[in-house]
């Protein structure tokens, strides 16, 4: 089975943020999230990947490289325009040839491995030509959504239904046959001009495929917000491996589940964990956490931040007070004044007491 990785799109949702930057690249507690995707696929034995890329192909190709870090072999395609995600499909329909695959979003990330999900698809004797993963939503307007027959299949897809007949939603990973690249072929663009991953699927169901299902069990998460890409953070935060390997002085105080890894400095703060510190950054006279994340080369001198994801070499000084922001790299906040952010690379912002 091959890994089709979707690392392509616009991003609008994140901008500022990702008009510099791809948004797969955003860390989750200091990792690019698209690399917790690779992680994922080769956990269950997925090494032979495509990614799409769009408009962020160098950066996506400078953080992943050839893959072989991973034990996988990476093959890069772009996508001529984000023009949807059966359209990355088409695509990608030479790289992917005859062969199952699952497709990931790559601003997706899970807590649950996709052991359960991939296990045993297509080796059955009936033809299965898709397998959907489905999670139970409070919103199921805002996504395609499942219907099901009698029998406790699929029977319809539903797009951002006003009426949703379950409140059951299509989330970033899906398994496929071959099957999907007629499907793919043969649909016409949607009302928003994208060819629709659930339209190819419905063109399979509407010709008498079976379509599979798995619900999922633990958390999920669409990142490519603000709100939900610091719940992850917070979610990621809780369940990892701390250790002290900087350089801290006697002065600050570590206060629960706290990482400072080596090349980092700590001078007269607090650190409330969970909390994460890269290599090269710089915490000076500072309060820092909970669900902070501190990317590498960072400064906080003479602030306080909580719940928030700073990006490489961000810098906060000078009294400022920042709570649930996501900071691009190398931006710069300087106080006396608190606020909540979403800044892009090199952004400055002063606050005004
Ligand atoms: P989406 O979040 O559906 O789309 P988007 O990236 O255009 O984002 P926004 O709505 O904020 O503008 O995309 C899900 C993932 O699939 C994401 O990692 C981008 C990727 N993608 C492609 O690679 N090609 C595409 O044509 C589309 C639409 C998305």
């Amino acid at each position: 089975m091959k890994g089709l990785v979707l690392a392509g799109g616009s991003g609008r949702r994140l901008r500022p943020l990702t008009h510099t930057s791809a948004k797969q690249l955003v860390p989750i507690a200091n990792k690019p999230i698209l690399h917790y995707v690779i992680e994922d696929l080769v956990g269950v034995g997925i090494t032979d990947l495509g990614i799409i890329v769009g408009e962020t192909a160098d950066e996506i190709r400078a953080s992943v490289g050839d893959g072989s870090r991973w034990g996988a072999t990476v093959t890069y395609i772009e996508q001529s325009a984000p023009l949807g995600l059966a359209h990355a499909v088409r695509e990608a329909a030479g790289f992917l040839g005859d062969d199952r695959f699952v497709m990931y979003l790559g601003d997706n990330m899970f807590e649950d491995s996709l052991e359960a999900v991939v296990d045993g698809f297509g080796d059955g004797s009936a033809r299965v030509s898709a397998r959907l993963l489905l999670a139970k939503v409070d919103d199921p307007g805002s996504f395609g959504v499942a219907e099901f027959g009698d029998d406790g299949s699929i029977s319809r897809l539903v797009e951002k239904p006003d009426d949703p007949p379950s409140d059951l939603a299509l989330v970033g990973v899906y398994l496929f046959g071959p099957e999907i690249h007629e499907a793919a072929r043969s649909i016409e663009p949607s009302a928003r001009g994208e060819y629709e991953i659930t339209d190819a699927i419905q063109w399979l169901l509407d010709r008498g495929d079976t379509v599979e299902h798995r619900l999922l069990d633990g958390w999920w998460i669409d990142t490519g917000k603000k709100d939900p890409l610091l719940e992850c953070n917070r979610l990621v935060l809780d369940d990892m491996d701390y250790g002290v390997a900087g350089d801290v002085d006697e002065a600050s105080v570590l206060d629960g589940r706290v990482r400072v890894d080596a090349g980092a400095e700590v001078r007269n703060s607090t650190l409330h964990g969970p909390v994460v510190v890269a290599a090269g950054a710089r915490l000076v006279d500072s309060q820092v956490g909970p669900y902070v994340s501190v990317g590498a080369d960072c400064t906080i001198e003479s602030a306080a931040v909580a719940h928030t994801v700073l990006m490489d070499g961000s810098r906060i000084a000078d009294g400022a007070c920042l709570a649930d922001s996501v900071l691009g790299r190398h931006a710069e906040v300087s106080g006396p004044g608190s606020a909540s952010l979403l800044l892009g690379d090199h952004s400055v912002v002063e606050l005004g007491g």
